[in-house]
């Protein structure tokens, strides 16, 4: 059976022979003695016209196939210069390998979102879906191809851990089952406790093991889920997303800067020479000014706006904004967006932040009150990477660790690292689904998480 994505990108071999095909139905169109199915195989965004007439053996079944049933096709493929499609097939049989029900929710109408939400088994089949799907795909492959082409190596860091990196307490806390629903032997461990008697959560960040390899292999990068219990029900928070953090000895926060923005230029070109049809389909339906942004982002340089001159900026407009801005406090989406979206209309960095609303692992700036500290900020969306220079001093780790009273034993293994041949080091957090929003144009995170897991939602 040959795929959809062959025929289309190769169609000079495959016009005028006999071929067959698989897909599912997305429409069909049934006259007096011909007709016309639409059907789609997942391989290729663009469908393929299949025509057929009353010569089939089995063509009253056809006529009444639904939409959704899943067909086998075998025919010729013909050219169609003068139709929208550039090529048809003539069916000389249709075989049925599961018909549907009258009750498939996926009718040919557009669907909204939020409906679409309610049946994440199903939604994988539209063409949105399709699209966002497909290159989230491609997104994750691209992101190991710029690592894996300068020399980074990926390391697998673990789901269950000890230590809260970014120190805001937002974990999902590991226990084992309950004692009553496991039958017990003697001597076993206990259950309906913490992890084997060590109080463990999910993963917020691998960085800190990300750190311990980077310091052995130089450029390192993880690429996994991460979770975060924090309450924030919003179009771009989710309780389990993914994070790709690089982490690089000898390295500066320029060179961390250097290389975010070199990845963002180099996965967007990726996705713009791999899914064009996606993105025509996205910027006609999801986000009319995809296409002129993602090529306007590959040509131009980010900008960069030091936390404190940001500020400045941002003082003069407080009328506009519900949160008021003054020194020290936590950018809020609505202002990335403003710097982004109305004073750079590109994407900036903003570095240099107060260190005591960054984590304790950032290192400490000569005035003593910032940390080097970037986030970057895209418009549509705003803070969609967040990373820094490390401490590499142990004094003054230590220090920071002490007067936010956490318990170095924890952190012995980190504490090391700037004991034995400690460097100059950083990295960065790119979130994977903000990402994958940024390049699809899709405004709301569930809609680019194939299962999504946000405040109040866990289904599938
Ligand atoms: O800024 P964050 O918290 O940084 C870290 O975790 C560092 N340890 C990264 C590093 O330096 N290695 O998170 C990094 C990025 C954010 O910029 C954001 O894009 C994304 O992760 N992110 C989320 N994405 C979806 N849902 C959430 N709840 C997110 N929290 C952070
Ligand atoms: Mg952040």
């Amino acid at each position: 059976i040959t795929g959809l994505r062959d025929i289309f990108l190769s169609q000079e071999e495959y016009l005028d022979t006999e071929v067959m095909v698989s897909g599912w139905v997305r429409s069909n169109r049934d006259s007096k003695n011909f007709g016309f199915l639409v059907i789609s195989d997942g391989t290729f965004f663009t469908p393929l016209q299949v025509v057929y007439h009353d010569s089939l053996e089995n063509f009253a079944q056809a006529a009444k196939l639904g939409v959704g049933a899943a067909v086998i096709v075998e025919g010729k493929l013909v050219a169609t210069p003068e139709a929208k499609q550039p090529f048809e097939l003539q069916a000389s049989s249709i075989t049925v390998e599961g018909d549907t029900e009258a009750s498939y929710p996926l009718q040919k109408k557009r669907h909204t979102l939020e409906y679409l939400r309610t049946i994440p088994h199903l939604r994988p089949r539209t063409n949105t879906f399709q699209a966002v799907f497909r290159i989230r795909s491609q997104v994750a492959f691209a992101l190991h191809s710029f690592f894996q082409e300068r020399g980074f190596v990926y390391v697998h860091t673990p789901i269950i851990t000890a230590s809260d990196t970014e120190g805001a307490g937002e974990m999902f806390q590991v226990t084992t089952l309950p004692l009553e629903s496991v039958p017990m032997e003697k001597g076993e461990v206990q259950y309906g406790e913490d992890f084997f008697g060590k109080k463990t959560s999910l993963t917020v960040s691998g960085q800190l093991n990300g750190e311990t390899f980077a310091q052995a292999f130089r450029d390192i990068y993880t690429f996994g889920p991460t979770f975060r219990a924090e309450k924030s029900n919003t179009q771009r928070h989710a309780a389990e997303f993914w994070m790709i953090e690089p982490e690089m000895a000898f390295a500066d926060l320029d060179d961390v800067m250097f290389i975010a923005e070199d990845m963002l230029k180099y996965v967007i070109q990726y996705v713009l020479v791999n899914a064009p049809e996606e993105l025509e389909f996205l910027n006609q339906f999801v986000d009319k000014g995809l296409l002129d942004r993602l090529n306007h982002i590959v040509e131009s340089e980010f900008a960069r706006v030091t936390y404190t001159e940001a500020v400045e900026i941002l003082q003069k407009q407080n009328d506009r904004f519900e949160y008021k801005v003054e020194w020290g406090c936590d950018l809020q989406t609505e202002h990335e967006r403003y710097l982004t979206e109305e004073v750079y209309k590109r994407p900036v960095f903003v570095t240099d932040y107060p260190k005591d609303i960054k984590a304790f692992y950032m290192k400490l700036n000569e005035d003593g009150k910032t940390v080097a500290a970037v986030d970057c900020l895209v418009p549509g969306i705003g803070e969609i990477i967040g990373g820094s220079q490390r401490e590499d001093d142990y004094e003054k780790l230590k220090k920071r660790m002490e007067e936010l009273k956490m318990d170095l034993e924890e952190y012995e293994f980190y504490l090391d690292l700037r004991r034995y041949g400690s460097t100059r080091h950083g990295g960065f957090g790119l979130g994977f689904e903000r990402a994958v929003m940024y390049i699809t144009g899709m405004s709301n995170i569930r809609d680019v998480l194939p299962f999504p897991r946000t405040v109040g939602n866990c289904e599938l």
